[in-house]
């Protein structure tokens, strides 16, 4: 079975239950102008709308990823998983390559093609958002990037029928530590807890 095959179609009425949790470690691939592939590691990555289901991250001014999005208008979001390997990819992807440079082949990771935009997917990661640009705002020395999902794909094995991401096969990683060293995170434990309040506020809230 090719990598392809791994991944199927999301519906855009789960995109925003499979972007869960709502901020964890991502790759975002992008293309420059001349449609040469980059790809860089991200930990700023956060959901900041449900519908349209939007993402948000921020990054330098000066890197290869803010060039690329203010040429292309697109990204895509690959989220990998807490495994030893591909966090050392990830590593790999956050080094400062220079421009034109496709980090996707130093880290040894495969490009697959996206649905809608032109940016790649990365195959070993599990989920991936395809974005456009909704809005960016430059503060200090970088941008912060809004983009609105046009599509999303994830591995099969990793949502159930409904949509809900399996945590324990998905297994989204955050980082932590000091900028941008070589500590990640990851906690799976799930809890259902009742709304304990009565009120007319909570109507629809009793699950
Ligand atoms: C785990 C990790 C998280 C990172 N998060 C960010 C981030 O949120 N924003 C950012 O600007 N750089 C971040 N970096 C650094 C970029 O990945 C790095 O500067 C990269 O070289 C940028 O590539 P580019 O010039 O191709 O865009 C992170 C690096 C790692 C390893």
């Amino acid at each position: 079975m090719s990598e392809i095959d791994l991944k199927i179609d999301v519906p855009k009425e789960h995109w925003d239950r499979l972007f869960s949790p709502p901020a964890c470690v991502a790759m975002i691939t992008t293309v420059d102008a001349e449609g040469r592939i980059n790809a860089a590691s991200f930990a700023t990555c956060v959901r900041v709308n449900h519908e349209p289901t939007c993402i948000a991250f921020t990054v330098d001014t000066y890197k290869d990823t803010c060039k690329n999005v203010r040429a292309t208008n697109e990204f895509v979001v690959n989220i990998p998983s807490f495994d030893r390997q591909i966090l050392e990819k990830v590593r790999v992807v956050g080094l400062p390559f220079a421009p034109g440079v496709n980090e996707l082949e130093k880290a040894g990771l495969a490009a697959i093609p996206s649905k809608i935009v032109r940016p790649p997917r990365i195959a070993e990661c599990k989920s991936h958002f395809e974005c456009r640009v909704e809005w960016t705002k430059e503060w200090l020395n970088r941008l912060m990037v809004v983009g609105r999902v046009v599509a999303a794909s994830v591995n099969k094995d990793c949502i159930d029928r409904d949509g809900y991401v399996l945590f324990e096969k998905f297994k989204p990683a955050h980082y932590c530590g000091h900028a941008y060293k070589n500590k990640f995170v990851a906690s799976y434990d799930v809890m259902e807890v009742d709304m304990i309040y009565q009120g007319p506020e909570a109507e629809g809230q009793k699950q």
